[in-house]
């Protein structure tokens, strides 16, 4: 493989990116250090940790974080790390660690919030030595800035940069909207997730989430067999149910009705693809569940909740929100041609059961990796990361559309019938340059 150019410019121009960018591993490790271990991360939910005690792991960049309640009720992000000779202090994915940790090694112990407690023996083994409760060193090194936003839990390796709120910007929406179509206003989170590991580099999953040419095209042979069944049980009971539609939607909107969905592409790579699948039916389970909704935000609040239009949500660089389902996807990367997805998903709290099951169908259905949708996309990623290894050009086009974005308001919106546009991924291009400058 000839190596790419580490001079960044040389990479990245406004309708082109260097293959390099996805496959050398060089530009991988800056990557962990100028944008994951630098930029908001999203660690979890609140509702993961209900109780003082109860953590869990979690990567950023290429660190191993520990995400906590500590006794005050208050959730702490820390690093995995004994700050003696360097053990992870939980080994486990998740769990309660009750009061304390203690590391598996040499018994040290530490409170959730991350500070020394006790070592075997403190007096007699470090009098006179300059490690001591006073040594800041000693304790768990917590995660430079930790902030939440609707009970969803981010950190920052950093501890310069712009807050939480205004580094998603108008991109919270992903998060209001999960949340506003809770008659309680919240989610909780429904344990456990998937987990996909994808044998390609993380920017090629987040490109793929608001490429609106690609469904109709990878997805097609899903949706036209799920079309097939739709149309016969329609015939033979006069209605299919739902989740057909969830599948057939990928093969009865064809590639050119694509082009009248819009992206919004925001600062710091978010962009917003709107909504295209028409759920909100009219049976007796979404009635009811209106009927909720407007007991308790009113009938004209109602109506501008459930016609919120939007279908993903990309937080750049590494969320992939489906608020009207309540699901997101966190990418981590493990390394230049390796990513894992975990795959959550959030119950309106309030709502009625059916409503859970219905996105739950979606979830098993289109985001789950037993699903054809999964696997049509998971094969594509592999075949780029192939391509892109290999000598067969330097480049990869991101000229649709080009040139004829509607810039307003230091956003880019996709102009009237450009869909497809590959506006988003020009966007996330541009972001991705302005971290990877700033040493
Ligand atoms: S490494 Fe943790 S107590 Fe020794
Ligand atoms: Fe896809």
């Amino acid at each position: 493989m000839s190596h790419a150019p580490l001079d960044l410019r040389q990479m990245v121009e406004p309708d082109r990116v260097h293959r390099g960018v996805y496959s050398d591993p060089a530009i991988f490790a800056l990557e962990m250090e100028r944008i994951f271990e630098r930029v908001w991360i999203y660690c979890g939910h609140e509702s993961q940790v209900p109780k003082p005690g109860d953590y869990y792991t979690v990567q950023i960049g290429r660190q191993p974080m520990l995400m906590v309640r500590s006794q005050d009720g208050k959730v702490n992000v820390l690093y995995n790390r004994c700050p003696h000779r360097g053990a992870m202090l939980a080994g486990d994915r998740c769990g309660s660690t009750g009061e304390f940790f203690r590391c598996s090694y040499h018994s040290w112990t530490f409170h959730t919030d991350g500070k020394l407690r006790t070592i075997p023996m403190m007096e007699s083994g470090y009098e006179g030595t300059r490690w001591g409760r006073d040594n800041p060193d000693c304790n768990v090194k917590r995660a430079a800035r930790v902030a939440s936003y609707r009970g969803f839990v981010f950190a920052s390796l950093s501890p310069d940069g712009p807050t939480l709120e205004e580094f998603l910007g108008p991109a919270k929406i992903g998060f209001d909207d999960m949340c506003d179509r809770a008659p309680e206003g919240e989610v909780e989170i429904v344990p456990n997730c998937f987990r996909v590991i994808q044998n390609s580099n993380w920017k090629i999953f987040l490109e793929n989430q608001l490429d609106a040419l690609h469904p109709s095209v990878t997805h097609q042979s899903t949706g036209r067999a799920a079309h097939e069944v739709e149309k016969d049980i329609e015939k033979r009971t006069g209605h299919a149910p739902l989740s057909y539609h969830m599948l057939s939607a990928f093969a009865t909107v064809t590639i050119d009705k694509w082009d009248n969905f819009q992206t919004l592409n925001y600062p710091h790579g978010h962009c917003i693809l709107t909504g295209y699948m028409g759920l909100r039916p009219q049976d007796p389970d979404t009635l009811e569940y209106e009927r909720v909704l407007t007991e308790a935000y009113g009938a004209e609040r109602k109506e501008a909740i459930l016609s919120t239009n939007i279908h993903h949500v990309l937080l750049y660089p590494g969320l992939s929100v489906q608020s009207p389902l309540q699901q997101l996807r966190a990418v981590r990367p493990l390394g230049v041609d390796r990513t894992l997805t975990e795959i959550w998903h959030f119950r309106l709290k309030g709502a009625p059961e059916p409503i859970y099951r219905r996105a739950l169908a979606y979830y098993n259905l289109v985001n789950s990796p037993a699903t054809l949708i999964n696997a049509d996309d998971l094969e594509n990623f592999w075949k780029c990361q192939q391509g892109l290894t290999a000598d067969g050009g330097d480049w990869v086009s991101f000229h649709r559309h080009y040139g004829r974005d509607i810039e307003k308001d230091g956003m880019v919106e996709t102009g009237p019938g450009m869909g497809t546009s590959e506006a988003p991924m020009r966007n996330q291009m541009k972001a991705w340059t302005q971290f990877m400058e700033r040493a």
